[in-house]
C-alpha cells in the first residue's frame, strides 16, 4: 500500500475527528454529550467518511460535513445494534458498549442524538453552500437519508431481527437483500454522496454497482471475522452471530463459500472502481477495506 495514501488517510481521519469534536463540543446536556463522544471517539475505522471523501475526488472542504454526518449515523447504528434488545453485545470499538457504560436509556438517547446531529450538520452545510453546489449537496443528503432509513439500514436491521426471531430461515437471495440494506446501503450512500459532492458523473451506473458489491463484501467479511478472529483484534465480541442464532452467509452457506463470494465481490468491485476512478484514493481505500483483519 502506498505510503502517500496511508499518510493522507491518517490526515483525513484526524480532520474527521476535529470536525466531529466541533459538532459535539457545544452540546449542553453533559451526560448525553459524554455518551455521544464516548462512542464517536472510541476508535472506529472511519471507513464510511473516508469513502465519502475519496469518492468526492478528495474534495475535503465540501465533503467533510457529509463525511461526519455519515459517521454519526453509523455510530448511532452501532450503539443501537449492541443493545440487549438487538445483538446484546458488551464491547464495541475496544471498549464497553454504550449501554454497558451509560445504561440502556442513555445509550438509546445518544444514538437518537447522533442521528439528529447528522441531519443538522448536513442542513447547515446546505444553508452555507454556494448556489452552484446546492443541487449536488441536496442529492448527497437525500442519498444518505434514504440509505439510513426504512429502505436502507433500519430496514435491513429489521430483516436481521425477523430472520433471527422468526421461524423462517432466509435463503441466499434474502441474505443478499438483507446485507444490501443493513450494511450495503450506508456504504453505497458514502460513495454516491461523495460522487455527487465531487460532481463525478454517475450516469453509467458503474460507481453504484461497485459500491453495492463493496458493501456486500464488507458484511460478508464482518461475518467471517466474527467466526475466525479474536475479540482483542476486532474490538467487539467474536461469536456474536452464533450466540444470537443469526442467519448469515457463513451460517447458511459455510465459511468457504462465504469466503469465495467475498473474494469475487471484492475483485469485481475494485475492478469497477479502477475503471471509474483510476488509481485513486478510493481504489486504495477499497483495497484496504477488503484486506482488513478487523
Ligand atoms: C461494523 O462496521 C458494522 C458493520 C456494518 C459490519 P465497521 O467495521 O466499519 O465498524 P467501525 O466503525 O470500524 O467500528
Ligand atoms: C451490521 O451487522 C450492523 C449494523 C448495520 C449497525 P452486525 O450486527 O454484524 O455488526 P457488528 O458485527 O455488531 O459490528
Ligand atoms: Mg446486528
Ligand atoms: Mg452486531
Ligand atoms: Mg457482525
Amino acid at each position: 500500500m502506498c505510503i502517500e495514501f496511508e499518510k493522507q488517510t491518517t490526515a483525513f481521519a484526524e480532520l474527521i475527528d476535529l470536525y466531529l469534536h466541533q459538532y459535539t463540543e457545544n452540546i449542553n446536556q453533559p451526560v448525553l454529550r459524554e455518551a455521544m463522544e464516548y462512542s464517536l471517539f472510541a476508535g472506529g475505522k472511519r471507513i464510511r467518511p473516508l469513502l465519502l471523501i475519496s469518492a468526492s475526488g478528495d474534495n475535503l472542504a465540501a465533503s467533510l460535513p457529509f463525511a461526519c454526518a455519515i459517521e454519526c449515523i453509523h455510530t448511532y447504528s452501532l450503539i443501537h445494534d449492541d443493545l440487549p434488545c438487538m445483538d446484546n453485545d458488551d464491547f464495541r470499538r475496544g471498549k464497553p458498549s454504550s449501554h454497558k457504560k451509560f445504561g440502556e436509556a442513555v445509550a438509546l438517547l445518544a444514538g437518537d442524538a447522533l442521528l439528529n446531529l447528522a441531519y443538522e450538520i448536513m442542513g447547515q452545510a446546505l444553508c452555507k453552500a454556494r448556489q452552484a453546489d446546492v443541487v449536488n449537496l441536496k442529492n448527497a443528503m437525500l442519498a444518505i437519508a434514504s440509505a439510513a432509513g426504512a429502505e436502507g439500514m433500519v430496514g435491513g436491521q429489521t430483516d436481521d431481527i425477523m430472520f433471527t426471531e422468526g421461524d423462517k430461515v432466509p435463503d441466499e437471495s434474502e441474505i443478499v437483500s438483507m446485507y444490501a440494506r443493513k450494511t450495503g446501503a450506508l456504504i453505497v450512500a458514502s460513495i454516491v454522496a461523495g460522487a455527487y459532492i465531487g460532481k463525478i458523473p454517475m450516469r453509467d451506473g458503474k460507481i453504484e454497482r461497485a459500491a453495492k458489491m463493496l458493501g456486500e463484501a464488507f458484511q460478508i467479511k464482518d461475518d467471517i471475522l466474527d467466526v475466525t478472529s479474536t475479540t482483542e483484534t476486532l474490538g467487539k465480541p467474536v461469536g456474536s452471530d452464533a450466540k444470537n442464532n443469526k442467519n448469515t452467509f457463513v451460517s447458511i452457506l459455510g465459511i468457504e463459500a462465504a469466503q469465495k463470494r467475498f473474494e469475487t465481490l471484492s475483485f469485481e468491485s475494485t475492478l469497477l472502481i479502477r475503471e471509474t476512478y483510476g488509481q485513486s484514493s478510493l481504489l486504495h481505500l477499497a483495497e484496504k477495506m477488503m484486506n482488513r483483519n478487523h
